[in-house]
C-alpha cells in the first residue's frame, strides 16, 4: 500500500503547477482535492487535469473538485500554487488559518515570495514551508523545500518526508531569493546575454554552453524558451531583494522585451525563429574536425599533466605544443611560449584575459574542455579587433583533438569558463550565506536543470585555486562586481595552497 494512502492533500490554484501537483499525489495514492477561485473554474481546472493525465496514460484514482470550507478541516497538507502575486497568497492563507486543524502543514509552490510573509499572514509561521516543484511536476523529480525562519523543524521534516513519499528528491533551502536552482542559474542568464552584447552570436554562447558543459540547452535558447519579460521581472525582483549591482539585469534584456521580441513564442528573442532556429545555428557555428589529421600533441607549461590525458595517443605526423597555463600567466609564461614557437609551432591552452597582451606572434590560443561525456570541445581565440588570428597550425591541432569548436573573442574568461565560473561562484556564495548545502546545490542543479554536473563538481574538476584566479582575473580586467569571488572561495583556495 502507498504511504500516502489516506494523506488528504487539497492543492489551490489549478494552473499548470497545481494540475500537475494534483496528479503527482494522486499517482501517489494520497487522496486528493482540488479548489479554484470559483466552482466553475475549479471543475475546468479539474478536467483539465484529467485530460492531461490521460493524454499520458495515468487514470486520475482519487481527484475530486471542492471548495475550500468543505476541503479544508481534514486537510493534511494544503499546497498552494495560485498567481504568483503575495496580496492573493496572504488572502488565502488568512482564510486558512481560520478552517484548518492544529497540526495541517500548510505549503506553498512560489517561485520568488517570502515563505516567512506567508508564515505571518498565516498566522502560525511554525506550520508554512515552501514546496517548489519544477515544471512539469509529474516529470521533474526536484522539490525544493523552502525552510523560512519561522518554520518548526518539525514542519521541513513532514515537507520532506511528503517529497520521497512522491519518490521525488527534496532540497533544503532558507527562504532567501530565487531559491537554489534559479539563484545559481542568475549568472549563467547574465553573462550569456552580456557575452552577446560583446559581438558574440547567441549560437556561439549555446554551443560553448552544450558542448563543453553538457547542458541539455544552451542558456539563451533556455531564454527564449522560458519568455524573456519572465526573466527580466525576476531579474529586477532579484536586483531590488539583494541590493547588489552584480544581481542587475542585462539592458539587451529589457530592449527585447520593449520590442516584443520576447522569445520563441513571439517568434523571436535572441534568436529570429522564422529565419533560423537555434539547433541549426548552433550547427552553422560549430567547426567540425576534419576525420584524418595526423599530428602529435606534446602538452608543456604549469598545467601539462592536467591536459595531458585528454590528448590522442599518437607519434604521427608533425608535432605541436600545446602549452597549458590555467592560472594568470607572468611574463615568464610568455618567454617560454616564445622560446617555444622558435623550435615549432605552439598553441596556448588558457582562458585567461591577460594573454591578450602577452601572446606572442604566430603563437595560436585555445582552450580545451572535457564534457561530461569525455568528448573534448574546443574554444579557438580568433579577434580582428585585438589582431589574434589563429595560424594554421591550430586547425591542424583541431584535426588532432578530433574535437568540434567555436571561434570566440579575446574576453575574458572566454565564453565556457566565463558561464561555468560566475554559476560556481554564486553557488559558493549561497553556501557561504547559508541557504543551502554544496550536496543539495548540487542535487538542485542535476535535477532541477539536467546539468550533468552540479557547479561543485565543476569546482573539484577545474580546482579551487584555478577557478578563484579565472575570478580575480574576470574582476581584475573587467572590473565589474559581478566577477567578485566570494570569500569562501577565497579561504578554500588560500586552504588548497597550504594543505
Ligand atoms: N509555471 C512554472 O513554471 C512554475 C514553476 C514553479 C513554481 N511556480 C509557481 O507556482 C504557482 C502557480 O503557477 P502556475 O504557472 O500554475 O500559475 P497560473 O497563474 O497559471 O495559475 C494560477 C491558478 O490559480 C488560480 N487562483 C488564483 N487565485 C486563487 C485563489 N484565491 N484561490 C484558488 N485559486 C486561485 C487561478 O485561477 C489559476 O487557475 C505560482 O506561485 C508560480 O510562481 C510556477
Amino acid at each position: 500500500m502507498s504511504e500516502l494512502a489516506g494523506t488528504r492533500v487539497v492543492v489551490v490554484g489549478l494552473g499548470p503547477m497545481g494540475r500537475g501537483i494534483a496528479r503527482a499525489f494522486d499517482a501517489a495514492g494520497a487522496d486528493v482535492q482540488v479548489v479554484d477561485v470559483t466552482p466553475k473554474a475549479t471543475l475546468a481546472g479539474l478536467e483539465k487535469t484529467r485530460s492531461e493525465a490521460e493524454a499520458e496514460q495515468q487514470a486520475l484514482a482519487s481527484t475530486t473538485a471542492a471548495d475550500l470550507e468543505t476541503a479544508a478541516p481534514g486537510a493534511d497538507l494544503v499546497i498552494e500554487a495560485t498567481v504568483e502575486n503575495m496580496a492573493v497568497k496572504r488572502e488565502l492563507l488568512a482564510r486558512l488559518a481560520q478552517l484548518l486543524k492544529p497540526e495541517t502543514v500548510v505549503a506553498s509552490n512560489t517561485s520568488s515570495l517570502s515563505i516567512g510573509e506567508m508564515g505571518q499572514a498565516f498566522g502560525d509561521p511554525g506550520r508554512v514551508v515552501g514546496m517548489h516543484f519544477f515544471n512539469p511536476p509529474m516529470k521533474m523529480r526536484l522539490v525544493e523545500v523552502i525552510v523560512a525562519a519561522g518554520t518548526s523543524a518539525r514542519t521541513a521534516e513532514r515537507a520532506r518526508g511528503l517529497v520521497a513519499a512522491l519518490d521525488k528528491v527534496a532540497v533544503t533551502c532558507a527562504d532567501s531569493p530565487n531559491f537554489i536552482v534559479n539563484r545559481v542559474c542568475r549568472p549563467l542568464y547574465y553573462e550569456a546575454q552580456l557575452l552577446t552584447t560583446q559581438g558574440i552570436e547567441p549560437a556561439v554562447v549555446d554551443a560553448a554552453a552544450t558542448g563543453a558543459l553538457g547542458h541539455p540547452m544552451g542558456p539563451l535558447t533556455l531564454l527564449d524558451f522560458t519568455g524573456l519579460h519572465t526573466h527580466l521581472a525576476s531579474s529586477e525582483t532579484a536586483l531590488r531583494e539583494f541590493g547588489d549591482p552584480r544581481y542587475r539585469p542585462i539592458p539587451v534584456a529589457r530592449s527585447l522585451v520593449r520590442g516584443g521580441f520576447t522569445g520563441r513564442a513571439a517568434g523571436r528573442g535572441f534568436y529570429d525563429y522564422g529565419s533560423e532556429k537555434p539547433r541549426v545555428a548552433i550547427d552553422r557555428v560549430v567547426r567540425k574536425p576534419a576525420s584524418e589529421a595526423p599530428a602529435s600533441v606534446i602538452p608543456a607549461g604549469p598545467d601539462a599533466d592536467l591536459v595531458s590525458g585528454w590528448l590522442p595517443d599518437s607519434s604521427a605526423g608533425d608535432q605541436i605544443t600545446l602549452y597549458a597555463c590555467r592560472r594568470a600567466p607572468t611574463s615568464a609564461d610568455a618567454d617560454a611560449v616564445r622560446r617555444l614557437a622558435a623550435d615549432g609551432p605552439v598553441v596556448v591552452d588558457s582562458s585567461d584575459g591577460h594573454w591578450l597582451e602577452l601572446l606572442p606572434d604566430g603563437v595560436g590560443w585555445v582552450h580545451l574542455h572535457r564534457s561530461p561525456r569525455g568528448r573534448l570541445f574546443v574554444e579557438v581565440v580568433e579577434d580582428d579587433v585585438a589582431g589574434i588570428h589563429g595560424p594554421e597550425h591550430v586547425d591542424r591541432l583541431l584535426d588532432a583533438l578530433a574535437a568540434p569548436s567555436v571561434r570566440v573573442p579575446a574576453l575574458p574568461g572566454l565564453v565556457v569558463d566565463r558561464l561555468a565560473h560566475c554559476m560556481i561562484n554564486e553557488a559558493s556564495t549561497l553556501v557561504e550565506e547559508g541557504i543551502a548545502a554544496a550536496q543539495d546545490v548540487d542535487t538542485a542543479l542535476r535535477l532541477g536543470m539536467n546539468h550533468p554536473r552540479g557547479p561543485f563538481e565543476q569546482l573539484e574538476l577545474d580546482g579551487v585555486g584555478r577557478v578563484y584566479g579565472s575570478l580575480r582575473s574576470m574582476a581584475e580586467v573587467v572590473g565589474d562586481p559581478r566577477y567578485r569571488p566570494s570569500q569562501l572561495l577565497r579561504r578554500q583556495a588560500a586552504g588548497a595552497v597550504r594543505s
